[in-house]
């Protein structure tokens, strides 16, 4: 999704625009540009393309001035390109813009039959053009921003800076995440707060329906009534190290070996909440009167919720109502007041996930929001918030976050169970021991990266691949198809084992590898029986499973990559490890953009 940023600053802004945008690069993008009031006068260089290009640009022909705004564009309207990339700028107004003017035709339109000419495709430009209208009406800056943002319909956060006007920034969000950075002598606007990491921690977050009007001695908020608003200063919880690769190729490949780390920094927090349970922890959740629960999230987090519904059914006896979200919040699913719905999201702004949360927070008892980012938006919506403790995550894919995510939901299922009394006693023990060492276990399977990145070099050549899993099993095969095609672009599909008969068997030949997740579970005889079926057709199978399983079935496998036996319950955590470095692996044998893939963004902020 795009970046934005804007700095009243005591240096010249153009440096600090450019490396903040390159603390928002992990967002996806595929063009950028800055503008800058110079002696009054707005300069603006945009390019096509990584940073690399704009910075070159700046390098040929500078922009000067301490004010300024910045801006990484994922194309939504308009192609990639350098006429479209933003700031728009319209006379005496440039803007920057992250989300969808849904009436962007209407107003374009209006504007146009009124003497408007538009240069770019974009839905952006309409904002600009219908600012530069009410300024010619003779409104000041902030009334004419205010009048215009007035218009608009959709999702939008956006920074607006006027000819002349040193000393002010105009934002504005609606459905999309701006915050406001408290600095030294500066001020800061910008879409996340990742992108002040080098300059403040100090940060207001705007609401829906905020105009912010930033000068260099602070921030005046009026809300959607238009009336001043108190948006409270708080710390945020990021710092520029985070975005440091240290010895990694790649953020991927560093966020894959965090996992055991951060495993166990979860380990020691909730077991901690969970474990007082007689403490009746103020903030831990009653599940003895939940009729139902609802899971929610899209691409990977989606899949986190998969796994969970098997948790919350199997360890809790709760039935589980479960869809993306993107089909959830149009389905409009009959809620009661005595379920309680759950919306895991890494970035918590995904506005998919949002959406299905503002619907369901008008019925049910309690939402809970799963996410990594503690004061993104999904958080501030809900009830309660579980934080994965993932650290930030920096490459698009989801990794760390997806192993987090279902970390924390476990110990939301078992500690439902323990209060339901459906998981005894020594079972719940048994699950938190197994907790307890299971970062061990996920570095033991790291240990067989190099022969996953043997076996990558060939996957490389495929074509296609399919990834077969039943249980729990069925929701790390639709990830690991989904890291593959993110980030290598060879198409994969995720098949419950039981379905290959019922048509996918038809791909299987020599060239389509078929990745087999089978721990030795209740269900691996059945996913043995699928793989004999792919084998006795000429398929090759790499097969994943642990010594048992090998020993049993490791006859005419391509491949076999053995796991260390695991609790059945975490089988889906370490088993997500293997098809998270086949993926990465593929990838970096084919040289694609790991951290930022073709098309993809690190958070969908539009729907
Ligand atoms: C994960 O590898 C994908 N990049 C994507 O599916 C992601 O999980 C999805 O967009 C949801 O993002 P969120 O967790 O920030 O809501």
């Amino acid at each position: 999704m795009c970046g934005i940023v804007g700095i009243l600053g005591k240096d010249e802004a153009a440096p600090i625009l450019l490396k903040a945008l390159r603390q928002l690069e992990y967002r996806g993008y595929d063009s950028a540009g800055i503008a800058t009031i110079d002696e009054g006068r707005l300069r603006r260089r945009r390019a096509e393309g990584k940073l690399a290009n704009l910075s070159e640009s700046l390098a040929r022909d500078p922009v000067a001035g301490k004010t300024g705004i910045g801006h990484t564009r994922w194309a939504t309207h308009g192609k990639p390109s350098e006429e479209n990339a933003h700031p728009h700028q319209v006379g005496p107004v440039s803007i920057v813009h992250n989300g969808i003017i849904e009436n962007y035709r209407e107003l374009r339109a209006e504007l146009t039959s009124a003497g408007s000419t538009f240069q770019t495709e974009t839905d952006t430009e309409a904002v600009a053009q219908l600012c530069a209208r009410f300024l010619r009406d003779g409104l000041s800056p902030v009334d004419a921003a205010t009048k215009t943002v007035d218009r608009l319909r959709g999702s939008y956060a956006l920074c607006f800076l006027f000819e002349g006007e040193e000393d002010l920034i105009v934002g504005a969000c609606h459905g999309s995440a701006l915050v406001i950075g408290h600095g030294v002598g500066e001020m800061f606007v910008a879409s996340d707060t990742l992108a002040l990491a080098t300059r403040t921690n100090r940060v207001s977050y705007l609401e829906d329906g905020d105009i912010a009007i930033v000068t260099r001695v602070g921030v005046t908020v009026l809300d959607s009534k238009r009336k001043q608003a108190d948006r409270p200063r708080r710390i945020a919880s990021v710092d520029a190290s985070t975005t440091d690769k240290g010895h990694f190729r790649h953020y991927m490949l560093k966020e894959i070996h965090e996992q055991p780390t951060l495993l166990a920094r979860s380990f020691e927090h909730y077991s901690k909440s969970i474990q007082l349970i007689g403490d009746k922890q103020a903030d831990r959740i009653d599940y003895s009167i939940v009729d139902r629960i609802v899971l929610s999230g899209c691409g990977t987090a989606f899949y986190a919720c998969l796994v969970a519904r098997y948790w919350f059914e199997r360890l809790a006896g709760i039935p589980v109502d479960l869809d993306l979200a993107s089909e959830f919040r149009y389905r409009e699913p009959p809620l009661s007041d005595r379920s309680i719905a759950f919306f895991v999201s890494q970035s918590g702004e995904t506005a998919d996930t949002l959406s299905a949360l503002r619907y369901a927070k008008k019925t049910v008892s309690k939402t809970v929001a799963v996410v990594n980012v503690e004061e993104s938006s999904l958080a501030r919506e809900s009830d309660v918030v579980l934080s994965i403790l993932a650290g930030r995550e920096i490459s698009v894919a989801s990794t760390k976050a997806f192993a987090c995510q279902m970390a924390t939901l476990v110990w939301q299922a078992i500690d439902a169970g323990r209060q339901r009394n459906t998981l005894e006693a020594d079972g719940f023990r048994e699950i938190v021991m197994a907790l307890q060492f299971l970062p061990g276990l996920v570095s033991q399977v790291l240990d067989l990266e190099s022969r996953i990145a043997v076996i990558s070099r060939e996957f490389a050549t495929s074509s296609g691949a399919l990834f077969i899993g039943r249980g729990m099993m069925f929701p790390i095969a639709l990830e690991g198809a989904l890291k593959l095609k993110e980030l290598s672009y060879i198409h994969a599909e995720g098949y419950a084992g039981g379905e290959l008969k019922h048509g996918p068997i038809s791909l299987v030949d020599e060239k389509m590898p078929v990745v087999v997740i089978a721990p030795t579970d209740s269900l691996f005889e059945k996913t043995y029986s699928n793989m004999q079926e792919v084998l006795a057709r000429g398929g090759k199978t790499l097969l994943i499973t642990d010594s048992t399983g090998a020993a049993m079935s490791d006859i005419g496998c391509w491949h076999t990559l053995v796991l260390p036996e695991v609790h059945p319950v975490l089988a889906p955590i370490l088993y997500t490890i293997p098809v998270q470095l086949l993926a990465y692996h593929t990838a970096a044998t084919k040289g694609t953009d790991v951290d930022q893939p073709r098309n993809l963004a690190k958070s969908v902020t539009v729907e």
